[in-house]
């Protein structure tokens, strides 16, 4: 049987992350991943600040008057030359299973490309369903393991996507 869908937010915007964001996006990666898995604050510093990183967070409107959009979501991505790398990608479990997670890696890929990339690439725990379906639903391969990945010691799966010819994409 299908996973009943959650609630939908009012509605969704992306855009680029902010500095003043930081805190915000530090406390859903740890939200999102066992303490082995999440980043330090170091480490999440590292990868938004390399050459060629993005980092586009999605609000949901709460719907209420006066009241502040929340930040739902967040994908951070790098980019070298014609290859792409999804570093992580986060969205609160409230808002899961609503399309956060699908409207993120997608803007995320229209700027890679945008950008020369062809191909993106990224890890996932092998024992991470959701994500694995997630990364098949939109078109990600598997290539194999990648033994004690984490630092926790579970294997990882590499997969990745070409974004060439997306017209026969399937999302
Ligand atoms: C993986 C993750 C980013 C998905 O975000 P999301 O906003 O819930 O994803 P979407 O609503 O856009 O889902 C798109 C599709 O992915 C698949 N999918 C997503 N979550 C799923 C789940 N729990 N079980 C099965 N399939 C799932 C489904 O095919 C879904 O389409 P459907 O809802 O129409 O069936 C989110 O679960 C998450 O942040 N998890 C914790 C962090 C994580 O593991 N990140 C990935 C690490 S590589």
């Amino acid at each position: 049987m299908k996973a009943q869908r959650s609630p939908s937010p009012a509605k969704i915007s992306l855009r680029d992350a902010r500095e003043a964001d930081f805190e915000t996006l530090y406390a859903i990666d740890q939200a999102c991943y066992s303490t082995a898995v999440a980043y330090t604050r170091e480490e999440l510093r590292w990868y938004m600040s390399l050459r060629g990183a993005e980092c586009l967070v999605a609000e949901a409107e709460t719907g209420a008057k006066n009241s502040r959009a929340r930040i739902a979501g967040f994908i951070v991505s790098v980019r070298r030359n014609a290859r792409g790398h999804i570093v992580t990608i986060d969205v609160l479990e409230t808002y899961r299973r609503a399309g956060v997670g699908s409207a993120l890696l997608r803007r995320a890929e229209e700027r890679m490309e945008q950008r020369g990339v062809s191909e993106v690439w990224l890890e996932t725990a092998t024992n991470n369903e959701p994500a694995i379906a997630f990364w098949k639903k939109h078109g990600y391969g598997s290539h194999g393991r990648l033994p004690s990945y984490y630092p926790d010691g579970l294997d990882a799966l590499a997969m990745s996507k070409r974004l060439v010819n997306r017209a026969g994409a399937e999302n």
